[in-house]
């Protein structure tokens, strides 16, 4: 696996691999990868003739109270783990090398990004879809993939890629869950066990909620018993939690075809976010 930390030798290895005419997929994340990662990875094998992963804590998506200096950065066991599920080149950029002196250009896509995470995070979505830009134009690949647990990021990647023109397929992707049914996140790790063990109420309470939802409880009632069980977490606190449409994120109060309910909680210091598509959950 080549392990490659500038933009130009990035882009040489693709151009390198295209002129091969083989396909390249990418994975970018932010490290501290985990088997949710490496299902995205497993994917993007099947459907490539090379992957490449990117490791950049992007300090663009973090507000200036946010979790930036303390997020895990495990990188030799990220390169590891890269390794052995046969990634062909990881890209490991520097943040000079992302933004180096000067830089001033950013992605804004408007509307989407001030809903739901938008409004607790202002600026997030924005550092998100400059870099998910930036990388898209360095590693050039043909498919990118993105997990459905960041649901509203994935729909404005989609978006900024149609408003664009970007050739790449941007893929989403199921989200991989623990036993107890939560998702998998790099900041699970910030949960101590007694916190890790309450945290699995999120999930199961989304899914209760879809379940009542299709059997025809009001929407509003349903999403107040979930709000109720995950407030019965000591130290819990709801950013929001709502039904949303699957393509416009609008929040709606009768469910139709792609609706999800998302929510975004807090339980202690570590933020949560998860989401359910109605149309996935049986009913019994
Ligand atoms: O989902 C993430 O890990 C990040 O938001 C991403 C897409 C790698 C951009 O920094």
């Amino acid at each position: 696996m080549k392990v490659i930390s500038t933009p130009l030798a990035m882009r040489a290895w693709t151009d390198w691999v295209k002129k091969k005419n083989q396909s390249v997929g990418f994975v970018p994340t932010m490290g501290a990868l985990h088997a949710g990662h490496a299902s995205l990875i497993s994917r993007a094998k099947k459907e490539n003739d090379k992957v490449v992963v990117s490791v950049f804590v992007n300090p663009a998506q973090f507000g200036p109270h946010e979790d930036f200096s303390r997020y895990p950065r495990p990188f030799k066991e990220d390169q590891k783990l890269c390794a052995s599920l046969g990634v062909d080149a990881l890209y490991h950029p520097s943040p000079e090398n992302i933004y180096p002196q000067g830089y001033r250009s950013f992605v804004n896509v408007e509307g989407l990004s001030d809903l739901w995470c938008g409004r607790f995070r202002p600026g997030h979505f924005r550092g998100v879809a400059t870099v998910v830009l930036k990388l898209l134009q360095t590693v050039s690949p043909d498919r990118a993939y993105f997990g459905e647990k960041d649901y509203q990021q994935l729909m404005i990647i989609r978006r900024m890629a149609r408003d664009l023109n970007l050739p790449q397929r941007i893929v989403g992707c199921l989200t991989l869950r623990e036993k107890d049914g939560l998702a998998m996140s790099s900041r699970n790790q910030y949960l101590s066990s007694i916190e890790r063990a309450q945290a699995a109420i999120l999930y199961r309470s989304l899914n209760r909620a879809a379940k009542k939802i299709k059997s025809g409880e009001a929407v509003l009632r349903a999403l107040s018993s979930a709000r109720r069980e995950i407030l019965s977490i000591p130290q819990s606190k709801i950013d929001y939690i709502a039904l949303i449409d699957g393509e416009s994120l609008e929040e709606i109060q009768t469910p139709r075809p792609g609706a999800r309910i998302i929510s975004a909680i807090w339980i202690g210091k570590t933020r949560l976010i998860d989401n359910v598509e109605l149309g996935t959950v049986p009913i019994s």
